[in-house]
């Protein structure tokens, strides 16, 4: 794939201050009557400005949960997701739909995300309609000069979704999203289902945004090369909770929780790194269990476990300046 992705010293200088500032992030969902689905616990970690943070583990394992609880869609069962320091978990409806623009996300299904009826031009200025930002002419102006941005020509504004392809979908859904010029853009997934070509495209674009606007970006995909190049630093995560956070260089250069090491070395073995979305699984159970058993998660495929991995659930700790590994045992 051709990524032309810009190398860090290029990057925009990333300030100190988080645009993001998850913590201690817990979702549960009701399966029946009485019982609960823990689908993430205790995650915290930020993102500052113009900075991609990737977000990896299995099928199953709690990703799009994340996502949709930092945008409040619903809300987490409890912690706090801080927008430039305002917690969006205690804030009145009114102002976090005031806010809304600030923060968006795009999926991976980028034309069943697309109301198909409406015209491509519309769609890209409904954010500014429902904020009631701007003028009709100013606002079709710009989103035409959105759509110039992300190489959609301006005169085909008129369109609608079904007339184009996958890419353009996705392409018109950034556009969309970023109108408002919002301070973080989660994607879940934003390329997952494009041909590698146009992929690679689309991720390029991602890049030239986030260099030229300092977006900060959570960037969860199951494409481990991808995430490689394109992510600053990368969470992974195992069953529901972060098991490493580190810059993407030393994660993928020495992984130092054994569920990292492990997540890495199948995908290098099959050599496709595309392997997790075809639903191959690394540890069996993928998905966070109801009755999360005592101690760490991972010590049932654990090469490494003793008597303390059965006993006591290992919390994040930093084993080196930016390198957060919940482990008793790292490698
Ligand atoms: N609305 C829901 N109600 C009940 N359970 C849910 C709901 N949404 C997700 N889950 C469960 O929560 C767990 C985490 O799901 P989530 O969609 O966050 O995983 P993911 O990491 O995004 O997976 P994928 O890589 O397949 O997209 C899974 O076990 C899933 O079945
Ligand atoms: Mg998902």
């Amino acid at each position: 794939m051709a990524l032309e992705t810009h190398p860090p010293s290029f990057r925009l200088r990333i300030d100190a201050a988080p645009i993001l500032d998850v913590r201690h992030l817990r979702v549960e969902y009701r399966i029946g009557r009485r019982r609960k689905l823990p689908a993430v616990s205790g995650v915290s970690f930020d993102i500052r400005r113009g900075e991609i943070l990737g977000l990896i583990g299995e099928s199953g394992c709690g990703k799009s949960s994340i996502a949709r609880a930092v945008m409040q869609l619903p809300p987490p069962t409890s912690g706090k997701v801080l927008l430039e320091g305002e917690d969006l978990t205690t804030l009145p409806q009114k102002r976090l739909l005031r806010l809304r623009p600030k923060f968006q996300i795009i999926f991976q299904d980028s034309v069943s995300a697309l109301n198909p009826r409406r015209r491509i031009g519309e769609a890209i200025a409904m954010p500014l309609h429902i904020t009631n930002s701007g003028r009709p002419s100013e606002r079709r102006q710009r989103a035409r000069e959105m759509m110039r941005q992300v190489g959609i020509d301006p005169e085909n504004d008129s369109l609608r979704p079904f007339e184009l392809s996958g890419g353009q979908c996705q392409r018109v859904q950034i556009a969309r999203a970023l109108i408002t010029h919002p301070r973080l853009l989660i994607c879940d997934e934003p390329v997952s289902s494009l041909d590698v070509s146009v992929q690679a495209q689309i991720i390029n674009l991602l890049d030239a945004l986030r260099c030229r606007y300092g977006l900060a970006m959570l960037f969860i995909s199951h494409d481990l090369a991808v995430v490689k190049n394109i992510c600053d630093r990368v969470a992974v995560m195992y069953m529901g909770r972060l098991c490493e956070i580190a810059a993407s260089e030393d994660l993928y250069h020495s992984p130092r929780h054994p569920y990292t090491a492990t997540l890495l070395d199948a995908v290098s073995r099959i050599d496709k790194p595309q392997a997790l979305a075809s639903g191959r699984t690394v540890g069996g159970i993928i998905t966070p269990p109801e009755n999360p058993p005592q101690g760490c998660r991972f010590q049932q495929e654990c090469k490494r476990k003793q008597r303390l991995c059965s006993e006591t659930e290992p919390e994040m700790k930093e084993v080196q300046p930016g390198r957060r590994v919940a482990c008793h045992y790292t490698l």
